[in-house]
């Protein structure tokens, strides 16, 4: 992810969030996923896909170009990375992500037409090694190899979507255009013409108890309570006796950071999953760091 190419995408687009404009135009924007507009986009052998198409659980509307740029940069895309576009449309999106970041794209599309539209447009772009499309339903086919997920689905579609997502590896990036995800926050913004491009980061599980040793010259042990709602941590830590609040906790992807501050002194912990445990650094005020380890109790 880059806060920058964020922030220079934001500037080039005009941000206005709170434009009751907006408003019109993502209602139109959402009535027409589900009906249609007839716009023939450019030929090719097979069919050009019809804006407004009706699909099964989205009628076929493009993210624009612009969009699909901003939200792949937003996720950091590289080649690395297996970009998954779940109701792909014309492929615009596997396609892309293949061409300029170089990474390996899967659409899945319901529509027979578009995916033979998909995989003459790849291979127009010469990118018909790199980015694939599978004709199929987005609740039936396996996409959980996936590293980058991008949607654009009416928001109920999203919420049936959540928990397979949720189950996915810690640190996939999701983006999704205009709709979001239920009550998960996105971890960061686009906008483009008005309408905003969401990225989520699949958080680890750190919810429950954790009995942390700390090494260094005197090694101690501590329990800590972590409650969990998606990338947003709460809890305790008992210090002795005393029951003490996190400061600053949150996650992302599989790295937890929280605060205590005991008497003078500030307590930072960082730590990863690693398995089923957990393992960090820990920075004590005016102290040399040290490292820590945590499992379940
Ligand atoms: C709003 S369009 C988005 C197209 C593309 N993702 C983009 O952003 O340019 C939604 C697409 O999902 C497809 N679709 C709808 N329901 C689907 C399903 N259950 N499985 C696979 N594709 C589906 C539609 O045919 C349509 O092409």
């Amino acid at each position: 992810m880059s806060s920058n190419s964020h922030r220079m995408f934001s500037e080039q687009s005009s941000v206005e969030t709170a434009n009751p404009f907006l408003r019109g135009r993502r209602a139109v924007l959402a009535s027409l996923l589900l009906s249609g507009l007839p716009l023939t986009v450019r030929g090719q052998t097979a069919p050009a896909p019809v804006l407004g198409t009706p699909g099964k659980d989205a009628g076929w509307i493009p993210t624009p170009a612009p969009m699909v740029e901003g939200m792949l940069r937003m996720a950091g895309v590289s080649k690395n990375d297996l970009v998954v576009d779940l109701g792909s449309g014309d492929g615009r999106i596997p396609i892309f992500a293949a061409k300029a970041f170089g990474a390996r794209g899967l659409g899945i599309e319901l529509n027979r037409d578009m995916v033979a539209y998909s995989v003459e447009s790849a291979n127009k772009e010469g990118v018909g090694d790199r980015a694939r499309f599978v004709q199929g339903d987005i609740f039936e086919v396996d996409f959980s190899q996936g590293t980058v997920l991008s949607l654009f689905m009416p928001p109920q579609v999203n919420a049936r979507l959540m928990p397979k997502i949720l189950a996915m590896k810690p640190g996939t990036r999701v983006v999704s255009y205009v709709f979001a995800m239920e009550d998960w926050e996105p971890d960061e913004w686009v906008f483009f013409d008005n309408v905003q491009g969401m990225l989520w980061v699949v958080p680890a599980r750190f919810e429950g108890n954790w009995r942390i040793l700390t090494e260094g010259p005197d090694p101690a042990t501590y329990e800590v309570t972590l409650t969990q709602r998606f990338q947003k941590i709460n809890g305790h830590f008992m210090f002795g006796t005393a029951k003490l609040p996190l400061f600053d906790a949150n996650v992302l992807a599989d790295r937890l950071r929280f605060t205590l501050v005991v008497g003078q002194r500030r307590f930072d912990f960082i730590g990863n999953h690693k398995g089923d445990a957990l393992e960090g650094t820990l920075h004590v005020t005016g102290e040399p760091q040290r490292r820590w380890s945590a499992t379940r109790s």
